[in-house]
């Protein structure tokens, strides 16, 4: 198999092949990074094209799609009739851009994104997500798994990167609101590491919560909740006004305090807070009376 890019992921895949006994062809832009994994019995290649010629999949790995577009202008003539999976990060928009530029070429593309870090690559908390040609990822899978847990979520190009979005969305709502809480612990000397186990035992919780969730957005009843809209709307202003008596930054409440301000205000406050999402799907210049909804500038 061959990688293109050899920066803190791209070096972890490499390992991570090597260690799983794949005869693995590396390629990097800085030619000294690669020195380390020569060293594990990598072959390195001195162009991306000769890199790409190695092996029938290349997994590319560089900071941006302006990388990867310049590495494959450079391998171009390479990438009839192989695979190509690349796993840097890009946008919807940018994958499937690429995919049609790498079809062009008379190669298989999929997309990828790396739930991991560096440190993780090939552990059993890393899972990959694939999306693009359906017998690009038959035919490869086995390799694939050898880097991380593979899903693959359909032959559209761009959903491994929306998905690693919404997962990245859900990911920084969750450590934005873990830091809030250990900012007011802190105001009774909590130390973080004594919070963990307990809020690690609450999100779990709320995973299962998760779950009821998504059955009523499913069925678009949101009658049933026993979380009601109005009720977290009275809980969010009360830790809002607790972190501000106590001193503490209340900023990252903020836009889920606008949130439920605006479910109360169209109706929806007897209902389940699963319904926010009918709020959350539409822009807000997409809804009547926008803006009339009330905002925390206004309150305070
Ligand atoms: N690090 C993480 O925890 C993590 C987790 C998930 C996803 N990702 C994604 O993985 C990708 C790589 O991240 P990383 O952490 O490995 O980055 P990194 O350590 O900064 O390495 C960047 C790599 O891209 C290469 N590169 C940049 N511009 C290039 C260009 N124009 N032409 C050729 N090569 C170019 C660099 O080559 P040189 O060595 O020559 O500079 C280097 O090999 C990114 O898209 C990132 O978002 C990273």
């Amino acid at each position: 198999m061959t990688i293109l890019g050899l920066g803190r992921m791209g070096t972890a895949l490499s390992r991570a092949l090597l260690t799983a006994r794949y005869r693995t062809t590396v390629w990097n832009r800085t030619p000294s990074k690669a020195g380390g994994l020569v060293g594990l019995g990598a072959e390195r290649a001195e162009t991306p094209g000769a890199a790409i010629a190695a092996s029938p999949m290349t997994i590319i790995c560089v900071a941006d799609y302006d990388g990867v577009q310049e590495v494959l202008d450079a391998g171009r003539a390479a990438l009839r009739e192989r695979t190509l999976v690349n796993l840097t990060t890009g946008t919807p928009q940018d994958a499937r851009a690429m995919a049609t530029r790498v079809a062009g070429r008379g190669a298989a593309y999929l997309d990828g994104a790396m739930m991991a870090v560096p440190q993780s690559v090939a552990t059993p908390s890393a899972f990959f997500l694939y999306s693009g040609s359906p017998d690009a990822f038959d035919r490869h899978r086995h390799t694939l798994d050898a880097l991380a847990t593979s899903h693959y979520l359909g032959n559209d190009p761009a959903a491994a990167e929306l998905w690693d979005f919404a997962l990245l969305g859900s990911g920084y709502a969750a450590l934005t609101g873990f830091l809030h809480s250990l900012a007011l612990l802190d105001t009774e000397g909590v130390p973080p590491s004594r919070f963990v186990p307990l809020v690690a035992q609450w999100l779990h919780g709320m995973t299962e919560y998760m779950s009821e969730l998504a059955r009523e957005i499913e069925s678009g009843d949101y009658s049933a909740g026993v979380s009601p809209v109005g009720m977290n709307q009275v809980a969010v202003e009360s830790l809002t006004r607790v972190s501000e008596h106590l001193g503490i930054d209340a900023e990252v409440l903020g836009p889920l305090r606008a949130l439920l301000e605006r479910g109360v205000a169209r109706g929806h406050g007897d209902e389940s807070f699963a319904s926010l999402f009918e709020l959350l799907r539409q822009r807000p210049s997409q809804l009547p009376g926008h803006d009339v909804g009330p905002t925390i500038a206004r309150t305070r």
